[in-house]
């Protein structure tokens, strides 16, 4: 099983709107797994299909690293069917290098996905769960965190990254908050 390259901002695949897997198999899910592996050598506590370049409605999340494998889930077409609350939480992204930023999002939500194993399940979520379902989910519709900030920070950002790409330093690792 090979890790796969996580694409970082400005990587233009992370704007592309992903379409909706229409057959589950086992080369499908072999492309899973190494998504599961992706996301915990990062390490990070979600990854979307998009961010290893893969314009597909999958997720892959674990946001218990304390006890890696228990709470993992896969998700293929994830949808957010229910959102209420609101919660603001600082996040950071995989794809993101060098920056984190409070985003606000629902503070509960009911998403709607099927599994590797072909079943349709509900996931009720709350606190960082929530907060990292919405965040992959943005990503399958070709958004990134950053999206969701004030636009002179994002503008900020990007001229940072911008810079750091012309010296060559933009090698560097996403911060070490909570990176989805
Ligand atoms: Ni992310």
């Amino acid at each position: 099983m090979a890790l796969l390259k996580i694409r970082k901002f400005p990587d233009t695949v992370l704007k592309q709107p992903a379409s909706a897997v229409e057959q589950i198999d086992g080369r499908l899910n072999g492309f899973i797994d190494s998504m599961v592996q992706t996301m915990y050598a990062a390490p990070g506590v979600g990854l979307a299909a998009p961010q290893v370049g893969d314009s597909r409605r999958i997720v892959v999340l674990d946001t218990d690293h304390d006890d890696p494998g228990k709470h993992l889930l896969k998700l293929i077409n994830p949808q957010v069917v229910e959102a209420d609350g609101s919660i603001i939480w600082e996040e950071g992204c995989l794809s993101v290098i060098d920056f984190t930023a409070d985003v606000q999002r629902a503070a509960r939500v009911l998403v709607r996905a099927w599994t590797p194993d072909e079943k349709e399940i509900e996931i009720e979520a709350d606190d960082l769960l929530a907060v990292a379902l919405q965040h992959e989910i943005d990503h399958l519709d070709g958004k990134l965190f950053i999206d969701r900030i004030s636009r002179i920070k994002r503008e900020l950002y990007r001229r940072k990254i911008t810079k750091m790409i012309k010296e060559g330093k933009a090698d560097g690792k996403p911060p070490s908050a909570v990176r989805i």
